[in-house]
């Protein structure tokens, strides 16, 4: 599936990869911020924003392969890869299927470690509840673990409003690819690409130390904490965010 996206700028492609249950919106200050070094192209997957829900049962694999089809008719090469959480486990997906498409990966919030037992019963209880309730049992349960100690109202809205955007099911498929992604862990030394892994200081669903290790299991990546920010830094911190991935494209 191509993936309806939005873009701005010219220069080097940077993709980005929206997180659960969110689409390209998140991405509102890169697409603003660094559209004078780069082509931003943030893509809604299959399901999410623009993008149509499609008619298999999602997994990580199949977002990435619609990454590739959507890279490829926009005939934009290699590209810089950027990820948050969800995203990133797309990101691992694409490397291990298209590695030749990556010239670099930038990594937000995320983690390489599959899900144990107990987070895949709770996957299960998440496409339950989301399927029976709607997707504001989602914000009410997940909202608050987004962001960081003192989102500002306008981030909190902003992120609300994209979130209850999600379509239902959507969510529900989302929680049920994640519950079967693959461990990643055996793929970060494979990544050879220049790296950047940005992550919030205040990430309360994913610990900064774990992902600092995650990092170091790259063979080329830095790893940059986000001061006042939580598991949405790119949101949360556009500054921060922005000035690290700045650096890192032109490192890479
Ligand atoms: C996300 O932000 O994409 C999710 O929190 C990831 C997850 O639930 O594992």
């Amino acid at each position: 599936m191509i993936l309806k996206h939005q873009t701005s700028g010219s220069g080097q492609p940077l993709v980005l990869v929206h997180g659960f249950p969110l689409h390209a919106g998140m991405w509102r200050d890169q697409l603003s911020g660094l559209s004078d070094i780069a082509q931003v192209v943030a893509v809604d997957l299959r399901g999410h924003g623009h993008s149509p829900i499609g008619e298999e049962p999602f997994t990580m694999e199949l977002f990435a392969d619609d990454l590739a089809e959507t890279i490829d008719s926009l005939k934009l090469g290699p590209v810089h890869l950027g990820a948050l959480s969800m995203g990133g486990y797309v990101a691992f997906a694409f490397w291990r299927r298209y590695p030749d498409r990556v010239r670099s990966m930038i990594l937000c919030d995320t983690k390489a470690e599959a899900d144990g037992p107990d987070a895949q019963a709770a996957r299960d209880a998440t496409a339950k509840t989301v399927r029976e309730e709607g997707i504001e049992a989602i914000w009410s349960g997940l909202g608050p673990k987004l962001l960081g100690k003192d989102p500002s109202e306008e981030v909190t809205e902003t992120l609300r409003q994209i979130v209850l955007a999600c379509d239902p099911e959507a969510a529900a498929l989302d929680a049920l690819a994640m519950k079967q992604r693959p461990d990643s862990t055996g793929t970060l030394p494979t990544i050879s690409v220049p790296s950047l892994w940005i992550h919030g200081v205040d990430d309360q669903l994913m610990a900064p130390d774990a992902a600092r290790a995650s990092a170091k299991a790259m063979p080329d990546c830095e790893f940059v904490e986000i001061p006042d920010a939580g598991h949405m830094a790119p949101l949360e911190n556009p500054e921060a965010a922005n000035e690290a991935i700045r650096r890192h494209l032109k490192r890479a």
